[in-house]
C-alpha cells in the first residue's frame, strides 16, 4: 500500500493506495470519529461494492451502517437528487456526529461531500473512490457540488474529507469508456507541471488501457502526489493561486458537456477534446511548438479520446457557456493555456481574442467535416 498526505494543517488527511483495500476495514474505520455512517452510493455501483463496505465498517462491531442509493448517471448530479441524502440522514435521526461515505464516482463523491459539508453545518466525510477520475482527482482536494442547468458544478463547497481510501481492484469493473475519460485527467498532471509524467503515459498508454496493475497504480499514485501538492498550496482555488491550473481544458471541456446536455459526453471526454483546443489556442499565440501541439493530440487519440467537440456545437454555444465558468472573473474569461516547454502552463486572461475565435472556428468546422464520437 502506498500513503499521499494531502498536508491541510489539521485538516490533512491521508490517501491509502492500493490492491484490495477495501478488505482493510481498519483504514476506514480509524478514520471515522462516531458510532453511525451513511453510505452513498448509486444503482451501479451497490450491486458491486456495497456489501463488501458495508461488512468492513461493520468488522470492529462498533458501528451502526446505513446507505442511500442514487440513481446513476450525470443528470442526476442535482439539488433534486442530494436531497435524498438529507431525506435518509434525517428519516434516520442520524446527528452531527454521523459520517457521510461516498462510495462511487465523480458524480457520487461530488455529491456526499456537499450533502456532508450542508447536512446539520458540516458532517464528518469519507471517499471511498471507485473510477479512475475519482481515484486520481476527483476523491482529493475537497471540491464537491452539483450540476445547475446553466453551469457545470455551479452550486458547491470546499469541503475536506477524512480519509481516501483508493482500491485499485474496483477498476476491474469499470467499462473501457470510463478507464478512458479518467485518464484525461492523468495526462493533465503531466501537461501542466509532470513534464517525466508525460512521457512516462507516451511509453506506458498501452499498459494503462490494459489495465495492467502496477502500471495504473503507479498512474493513480503519480497523480495523487501532484493532486496533493496543488491543493496544499492553494487549497480554494484563489484568483492568483496554482489549483486553477488543474483546470486546463475544462472551460472548453465544461462547455461541451452543458452544451451536449449532462451525461452525453462524459466529463473526461469533454476534458480531453478541451485540452486539445487549449492546446491549439496556445500553439496560435506562440506559446507552445507544433511538436508538443502534436504530442498532446497523439496521447489523447491513443488514449481513445475525442480530440474535437461534439459537431453539434457552434462558436456562438461555446462563446456564451464558457462566460459562466467560475473562472471568469470581473467579466473576464481567465483560460489555462499551456507557455514554455511540456510541463509548464499559466492563468491567464491576457490573450489575443482573435485567436480564440480563431481556434473555435477552427474546431466547430472541423467537428462538422468529421462528425466524431
Ligand atoms: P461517474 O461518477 O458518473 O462514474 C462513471 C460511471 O462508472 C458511472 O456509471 C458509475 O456508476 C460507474 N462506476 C463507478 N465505479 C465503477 C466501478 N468500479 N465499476 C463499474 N462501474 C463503475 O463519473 P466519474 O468520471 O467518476 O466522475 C465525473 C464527475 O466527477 C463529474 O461530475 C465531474 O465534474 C466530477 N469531477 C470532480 C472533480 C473534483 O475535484 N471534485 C474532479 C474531476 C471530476
Ligand atoms: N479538479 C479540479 C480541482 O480539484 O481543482
Amino acid at each position: 500500500m502506498k500513503t499521499v498526505e494531502v498536508d491541510l494543517g489539521d485538516r490533512s488527511y491521508p490517501i491509502y493506495i492500493g490492491a484490495g483495500l477495501l478488505n482493510q476495514g481498519e483504514l476506514l474505520r480509524k478514520h471515522i470519529p462516531g458510532k453511525r455512517v451513511l453510505i452513498v452510493t448509486n444503482e451501479t455501483i451497490a450491486p458491486l461494492y456495497l456489501e463488501r463496505v458495508r461488512a468492513a465498517l461493520l468488522e470492529g462491531g462498533k458501528l451502526q451502517v446505513d446507505e442511500v442509493v442514487l440513481p446513476d448517471g450525470e443528470e442526476y448530479k442535482s439539488m433534486e437528487v442530494l436531497g435524498k441524502v438529507w431525506d435518509k440522514a434525517l428519516e434516520s435521526r442520524m446527528d452531527r456526529g454521523v459520517t457521510f461515505l461516498a462510495l462511487g464516482g465523480g458524480v457520487v463523491g461530488d455529491m456526499t461531500g456537499f450533502a456532508a459539508a450542508c447536512y446539520q453545518r458540516g458532517v464528518h466525510f469519507v471517499q471511498v473512490p471507485t473510477t479512475v477520475m475519482a481515484q486520481v482527482d476527483s476523491s482529493v482536494g475537497g471540491k464537491t457540488g452539483v450540476n445547475h442547468p446553466l453551469g457545470k458544478n455551479m452550486i458547491g463547497a470546499f469541503y475536506q474529507p477524512r480519509v481516501v481510501l483508493v482500491d485499485t481492484d474496483t477498476l476491474a469493473t469499470l467499462p473501457d469508456r470510463e478507464l478512458a475519460s479518467g485518464i484525461s485527467e492523468v495526462i493533465k498532471y503531466g501537461l501542466i507541471r509532470d513534464a517525466p509524467f508525460f512521457e512516462w503515459l507516451e511509453a506506458n498508454m498501452d499498459r494503462l488501457l490494459a489495465r495492467d496493475p502496477e502500471a495504473i497504480a503507479y498512474a493513480v499514485e503519480r497523480s495523487c502526489i501532484n493532486k496533493a501538492e496543488v491543493v496544499a498550496a492553494d487549497e480554494r482555488e484563489s484568483s492568483e493561486g496554482v489549483r486553477a491550473t488543474l483546470n486546463l481544458g475544462h472551460t472548453f471541456g465544461h462547455a461541451i458537456e452543458t452544451g451536449t446536455g449532462y451525461g452525453v459526453w462524459l466529463h473526461g471526454e469533454a476534458v480531453a477534446a478541451g485540452t486539445v483546443m487549449a492546446a491549439d489556442l496556445s500553439y496560435r499565440l506562440g506559446w507552445i511548438d507544433k511538436s508538443l501541439h502534436d504530442r498532446i493530440v497523439a496521447l489523447m487519440q491513443r488514449a481513445r479520446l475525442p480530440v474535437l467537440p461534439p459537431a453539434s456545437m457552434t462558436t456562438e454555444q461555446f462563446r456564451s457557456l464558457m462566460a459562466v465558468d467560475k473562472k471568469v472573473l470581473a467579466g473576464k474569461l481567465r483560460l489555462i493555456l499551456l507557455r514554455g516547454p511540456l510541463g509548464n502552463c499559466v492563468v491567464t486572461g491576457d490573450f489575443d481574442p482573435a485567436k480564440l475565435e480563431e481556434t473555435l472556428a477552427h474546431f466547430t468546422t472541423a467537428a462538422q467535416a468529421q462528425p466524431k464520437h
